[in-house]
């Protein structure tokens, strides 16, 4: 595996554009009066001071097409490490295996070529598997841990972002709804929906290779209140399949969508259940065209659910509401009414998280400012807690994502709790289940609240 790494690196280092352009031509010696001078991968302490208190790189993560921190000795210090081409075979190994002039591999997510009995990478991309991110976040002392994701190796981090996340943006939509005030009651010091409610809260999903969070969210999220508010009357797992194909006005499918055009969706028309329009967009990278017209929902006999299933019942919520980013507020919420809705920034480590508490690491450095290694992705929190596995209490939040029960603790993530990580409580929205005594009640204050504004 390390050589492998240190063959990409070199091939990287000999074929990516001129290095160290910040430091470039600065004289003096640097990486040559280091112990030991280079280092073969990612090392974020393979440094040497630089220009009063600056740090120059002398890692073989430093030579990339972004970056510009090596030190200025890099080239001729570090280049002349890498293992020497052994004439008669040349250096085109992979895994072991010797390829000729010409021949192509794919080495992870990258499409190499051997040139000059060289691996000729193309474009440098960043992937969605980092080997070196791996290795640091198992080797620091994190309050989390990585591993490698078989669906995820060999993809890029862009196409990680593009297909595996999916919500646009949140601000402006999602301040337009109405915040509701809570009334606090007593929190306890950890609480998981799943124990209160062991019955009404929906399995983990799999949004598969498209950008559907916003529909996969929004419909468990519902899916979860539905039951609780019913009592179990409602209990289904509703279709993010119909809201990814049929609310597609100012949507853009599996490149993504905005959550408050998703609840405008469930609420005015409603959604069937998940046995009645089954998810296929996973597979097929696009939201496909609506199957359930709209001029179905007016007929006597029902609509026709597109897959056959003796369920075409629709299911519909209230208007959704804000939770303001008040810890205690969140919590709260998710106590007496259930799960709630949370967006947030995903960086790319996120992809590689393995379990315990996640927090950002940062260890993606040479952030240029074509960087886009991140995105919004929403999730289902469900509860909250403290983990002290590391000596020392970490909060946490209890959160559903929409990867499959094999990624993450089965299909779970806990990410720190309070401090606005990430952003993951910036954005907190619930619904209420239509059919609910709770939401009636509601309806009946706030018609009365309108009737009362409009005679002032
Ligand atoms: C990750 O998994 C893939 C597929 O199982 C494998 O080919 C690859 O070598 C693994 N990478 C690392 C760094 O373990």
């Amino acid at each position: 595996m390390k050589s492998t790494l240190l063959l990409v690196a070199a091939a990287a280092a000999l074929f990516g554009p001129a290095t160290g352009a910040g430091f470039d031509g600065i004289p003096g010696d640097y990486c040559k009066v280091r112990h030991p001078t280079c280092c073969p991968s990612r090392d974020d302490d393979c440094t040497a001071p630089i220009l009063g208190n600056h740090l120059c790189y002398c890692d073989m993560f430093c030579d990339r097409a972004d970056g510009g921190d090596c030190c200025p000795d890099f080239k001729e210090t570090c280049i002349g490490l890498r293992p020497a081409p052994s004439t008669a075979t040349g250096d085109c190994s992979y895994n072991g295996v010797q390829f000729r002039e010409g021949e192509e591999v794919k080495q992870n997510c990258q499409n190499c070529r051997c040139t000059n009995n060289r691996w000729e990478c193309g474009a440098q991309k960043t992937c969605l598997i980092q080997e070196d991110l791996l290795e640091r976040v198992g080797k620091g002392r994190y309050t989390w841990t990585a591993r490698n994701y078989t669906n995820f190796w060999g993809k890029s981090l862009e196409d990680g972002i593009k297909f595996r996340l999916g919500t646009l943006f949140p601000e402006q939509s999602v301040q337009n709804m109405n915040e509701i005030l809570i009334k606090p009651r007593e929190l306890p010091a950890s609480f998981d929906a799943r124990t209160k409610w062991p019955d009404y809260i929906h399995p983990i999903r799999d949004q598969g290779d498209c950008g559907s969070s916003w529909a996969f969210s929004t419909t468990s999220t519902s899916a979860d209140r539905l039951a609780i508010m019913s009592e179990g009357k409602l209990n289904e797992n509703v279709s993010p399949q119909q809201l990814l194909s049929c609310n597609q006005h100012r949507q853009r499918g599996c490149e993504g969508g905005y959550l408050d055009r998703a609840w405008w969706y469930i609420r005015k028309l409603g959604v069937v259940s998940d046995e009645c329009y089954p998810y296929d967009s996973g597979r097929t990278q696009v939201p496909g065209e609506c199957q359930i017209p709209k001029a179905q929902y007016r007929r006597a006999e029902g609509l026709t659910c597109p897959s056959p299933s003796s369920n075409n019942k629709i299911y519909k919520m209230t208007p959704p509401y804000r939770v303001s980013d008040k810890e205690e507020d969140i919590m709260t919420e998710i106590m007496t009414n259930g799960p709630v809705q949370a967006t947030f920034v995903v960086h790319e480590d996120f992809f590689m998280y393995s379990g315990g508490v996640y927090e950002n690491t940062d260890l993606a450095r040479n952030k240029g400012p074509s960087y886009t290694g991140e995105g919004y992705h929403s999730v289902r929190l469900i509860g909250w807690g403290e983990d002290d596995s590391t000596g020392r209490p970490v909060k946490y939040w209890l959160a559903a994502n929409s990867w499959g029960p094999a990624w993450g603790e089965n299909g779970f993530f806990r990410i720190l709790r309070g401090d606005n990580h990430c952003e993951i409580e910036s954005f907190i929205i619930g619904a209420w289940g239509k059919g609910s005594k709770r939401r009636r009640r509601r309806f009946k204050i706030r018609k009365m609240r309108r009737r009362r504004m409009r005679k002032l």
